[in-house]
């Protein structure tokens, strides 16, 4: 186990990183005003990403449904491009936590997403964009370690503890073989919503 994971397969060690995402977004807008093409490392999860373990586990392969266990610690994923092969990991709003739960304990909304019971969600916390990096198992819920806000996987990722004001948006999610692929947008705003 490697310093700062926890045993979840979350990387706790790094929480402070808006400031870089922000830096990473004004660099993309200076890229498109100048016409050149976008960094595809640092773009957002688009239709037909496959869902890949970080390069530090598993050698960053693709994530099948056999490394899923339900009601276990989801794992950290990051979306990569089947084209050109580039890794979504330079902005970090693009973790993802993908775990299996009991089909029958789902709410209307997190059914409507899951395969199988598989879901993912954004890693980023709605409080102060922390990593979402701990699993309290006991209750099944994913915690944010800042300022422990809890959020329930189950109810769509509800905040039913802490500070967070919002649910964690839903990257849907669709089956290529073996592999997850991302279906679609977020389904909500990731990490911060400014009013
Ligand atoms: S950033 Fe997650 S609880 Fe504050």
């Amino acid at each position: 186990m490697s310093a700062g994971d926890d045993g979840t397969g979350f990387d706790a060690g790094r929480r402070h990183w808006l400031g870089g995402t922000v830096a990473c977004a004004a660099m993309l807008s200076a890229a498109l005003a100048e016409g050149a093409s976008p960094d595809p490392s640092r773009m957002p999860p688009q239709k037909g990403d496959v869902l890949v373990f970080p390069p530090e586990q598993n050698a960053g392969r693709a994530i099948t449904a056999s490394d899923l266990v339900a009601g276990a610690a989801p794992l950290l994923a990051y979306p990569r491009d089947p084209s050109s092969g580039a890794l979504r990991a330079r902005s970090r709003l693009n973790q993802i936590l993908l775990l299996k739960l009991d089909p029958a304990k789902l709410d209307r909304i997190a059914a409507r997403h899951a395969l199988d019971g598989v879901l993912a969600f954004s890693g980023v916390c709605t409080h102060a964009a922390c990593g979402v990096s701990s699993w309290k198992a006991e209750t099944s819920r994913l915690v944010c370690p800042c300022h422990g806000s809890e959020f329930d996987p189950a109810a769509h990722a509800t905040a039913t503890a802490g500070p967070a004001p919002r649910a964690l948006p839903i990257l849907p999610l669709a089956l290529q073989g073996e592999h997850f692929i991302v279906a679609g947008a977020f389904t909500g705003k990731v990490g911060v919503k400014k009013p």
